[in-house]
């Protein structure tokens, strides 16, 4: 469903991206693993047009959306989950998943009832401001968040980062219960290596800005030859 092809993207003159290609298929999931800057965040902007491509093709379905504005992408089905959350410290809960709502434009949605039920945690804290949950609580918002134009595919940017093993366990839980049910394809960039290998059916590593290499399927439970492919200890 997405393929990308020959990508690249930079900040200013500064090209930080060379020529990335990939290809995920439906409801599939795929990691990408890679040290601190090695251009994770850039790959995931550039997929979902915060940043523009300086070259190459992003395509979904078919569609060559390398132009397309972030909320073109959204309504195509695109949904982005950053790193560090981003979610409305000063706004409730309850109106953070609205926003949700609101950003997806004309899609058809799901109701915030139904969303919660696939986050039972955050039913007891519809009232609370986002920014005082707890950094695990404020990711299961984010997701909820963003799952709640039914997007076909999801990019997730580290997102146990600093995050409490039980709700990382949790966010493994939910994210397996929602690709059954949804069909939902996942781009997940992760240094976790438990987490990745755990949510992903493929896992490729990121290493200055190019894909470097795959780990073999056979591999993706073994924390230590993973460690030894990709340099990042989990
Ligand atoms: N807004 C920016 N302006 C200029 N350079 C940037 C900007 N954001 C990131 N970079 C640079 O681009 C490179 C890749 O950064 P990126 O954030 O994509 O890495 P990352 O793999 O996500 O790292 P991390 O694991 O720390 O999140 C780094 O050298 C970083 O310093
Ligand atoms: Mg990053």
């Amino acid at each position: 469903m997405l393929e990308v092809s020959k990508l690249s993207a930079g900040y200013g003159a500064i090209p930080i991206l060379h020529g990335i290609s990939l290809a995920i298929g439906e409801g599939e999931s795929v990691g990408i693993l890679g040290h601190n800057g090695m251009g994770k965040t850039t790959l995931l902007r550039t997929l979902i047009g915060a940043l523009r491509a300086t070259g190459g093709t992003v395509r979904l379905n078919g569609q060559d959306i390398t132009r397309y504005a972030p909320h073109a992408r959204a309504r195509l089905g695109m949904a982005y989950v950053p790193q560090g959350r981003e979610i409305f410290p000063a706004l409730s809960v309850m109106d953070n998943l609205r926003m949700g709502l609101v950003k997806t434009g004309e899609r058809d949605l799901r109701s915030i009832d139904a969303l919660l039920e696939d986050f039972p945690r955050l039913k007891s804290l519809l009232d609370r401001a986002g920014g005082s949950l707890s950094g695990g609580e404020q990711q299961l918002l984010a997701l909820a968040r963003a799952l709640a134009g039914k997007p076909t595919l999801l990019l997730l940017d580290e997102p146990t980062e600093g995050i409490q093993p039980s709700i990382i366990e949790e966010i493994a839980h939910t994210l397996a219960l929602l690709r059954e049910r949804m069909k939902l394809a996942i781009v997940l960039v992760e240094q976790n290596l438990e987490f990745i290998a755990a949510v992903s059916e493929r896992v490729v590593v990121i290493k200055r800005g190019q894909i470097g290499g795959e780990v073999p399927r056979e591999h993706l439970g073994d924390l230590q030859i993973m460690s030894q492919y990709t340099g990042v200890h989990g």
